[in-house]
């Protein structure tokens, strides 16, 4: 009878996860049909985050407010009429989206206001990067790996993958005409892409299961450094006596000259150019971003009853050396944990209070 009650068992764990899911899922569609965040509210809320990129954090958070707004209406929609059926209700909501593509050099919020935003509407977000591609060079299957993140993202549940959001980072490094990379397969693993990006069914498999996930609803948000891009558009802007700010002025032509495919390009309609981080930026991202690592080692080492104190010149200090280094906001990371290794390693247990670090200290450290 041992078998009878394992089986009995195994039953009702599975009802239990397939009930698990369904509340996933149930829950996931609830949160999009009343995300009602105006592209204001939501910026405000990232700006929390994400530091500078003004310009670009407003056209980010109007492309991603629109886009689960008008998924939200149209499923609320979908859900009434098909009785509630989130299947059918995702199948039938047909809503235009606008892909988003953002330049910017290394380390400048790129990627952290993609998953930020996927975190503040409260969707999935699988980050791919697209170096992997270009080396393999394998279209078909990398694509369905892509699907495969997606899924994993979403807690296995198809439904609640088919309203993430996916990022594609070093979209650039898949051009096919650059100068560093004179990539052949670029130019494949683009058209690859296009049939995805562009909303199809398609069908994953998990082991023995098959599982179908359309990415009509999903988000794609491509980013790159795109160096040398700028001499591109201002070349243009030349010949074409035009003026300005280059940023301002990018076009669809230009992203094909670099070595972009015209017909992925097209299909990332909304473009955003993401600026160099300064100091004054690096600065603030230390003492107000809430992914700070400075908060973070504040947060940790309060734990130990120790106040840490960087004095503004420090602070300046700090952001100086990280800007010199041309990484943007990652260069803050490594050199904090310079500054600050042999103190997290020596206060704890051997002193309590205000514990100030300033100009001198971080010199000292840094060499
Ligand atoms: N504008 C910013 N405000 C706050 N933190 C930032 C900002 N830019 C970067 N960071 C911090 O630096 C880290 C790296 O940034 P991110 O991954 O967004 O870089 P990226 O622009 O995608 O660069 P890459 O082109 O190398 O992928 C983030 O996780 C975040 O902690
Ligand atoms: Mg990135």
């Amino acid at each position: 009878m041992d078998n009878g009650i394992s089986k009995r068992k195994a039953q009702r764990i599975e009802e239990k996860i397939a009930q698990m899911r369904e509340d996933q899922e149930m829950e996931a569609v609830r949160e999009i049909i009343e995300f009602n965040k105006t592209p204001f509210e939501l910026k405000t809320d990232m700006d929390r985050f994400v530091i500078g990129q003004e310009h670009g954090k407003k056209i980010m958070c109007t492309a991603i407010a629109f886009h689960y707004r008008r998924l939200g209406q149209a499923l609320k929609k979908g859900m009434a009429d098909s009785g509630g059926d989130i299947d059918i209700a995702l199948r039938n909501t047909k809503t235009p989206k606008a892909n988003i593509m953002i330049i910017g050099p290394t380390g400048c919020g790129k990627t952290y206001t993609s998953e930020t935003a996927s975190n503040l509407v409260g969707v999935s977000f699988v980050h791919e990067d697209m170096t992997r591609f270009s080396e393999v060079g394998y279209v078909g299957q990398n694509a369905s790996d892509i699907l495969v993140d997606l899924l994993q993202a979403a807690g296995g549940n198809p439904n609640v993958a088919r309203m993430g959001i996916v990022y594609f980072d070093e979209i650039d490094k898949i051009a096919s005409e650059t100068i560093a990379y004179k990539d052949v397969s670029g130019r494949g693993v683009q058209k690859g892409l296009l049939h995805m990006v562009d909303g199809s069914e398609n069908t994953v498999h998990l082991g023995k299961e098959r599982i179908s996930l359309s990415t009509q609803h999903v988000l794609f948000i491509a980013g790159g450094a795109f160096e040398n891009l700028d001499t591109i558009v201002k070349k243009r802007m030349a010949r074409q006596g035009i003026e300005g700010d280059w940023r301002h002025h990018l076009t669809a032509d230009d992203l094909v000259e670099f070595g972009m495919e015209r017909q992925l390009v097209g299909r990332f309609p909304v473009r955003v150019v993401y600026d160099q981080l300064t100091i004054r930026d690096l600065k603030n991202i230390m003492t107000q971003s809430q992914g700070s690592a400075l908060l973070a080692y504040t947060h940790d080492l309060k734990a130990w009853g120790i106040d840490l104190e960087l004095t503004e010149d420090a602070l300046t200090e700090v952001a100086r050396r990280a800007e010199t280094e041309r990484t943007g906001a990652r260069g803050l990371v490594s050199i904090l944990h310079r500054v600050l290794l042999e103190d997290m390693y020596r206060l704890p247990g051997n002193f309590t209070g205000k514990f100030v670090v300033d100009q001198n200290t971080v010199r000292e450290r840094l060499g």
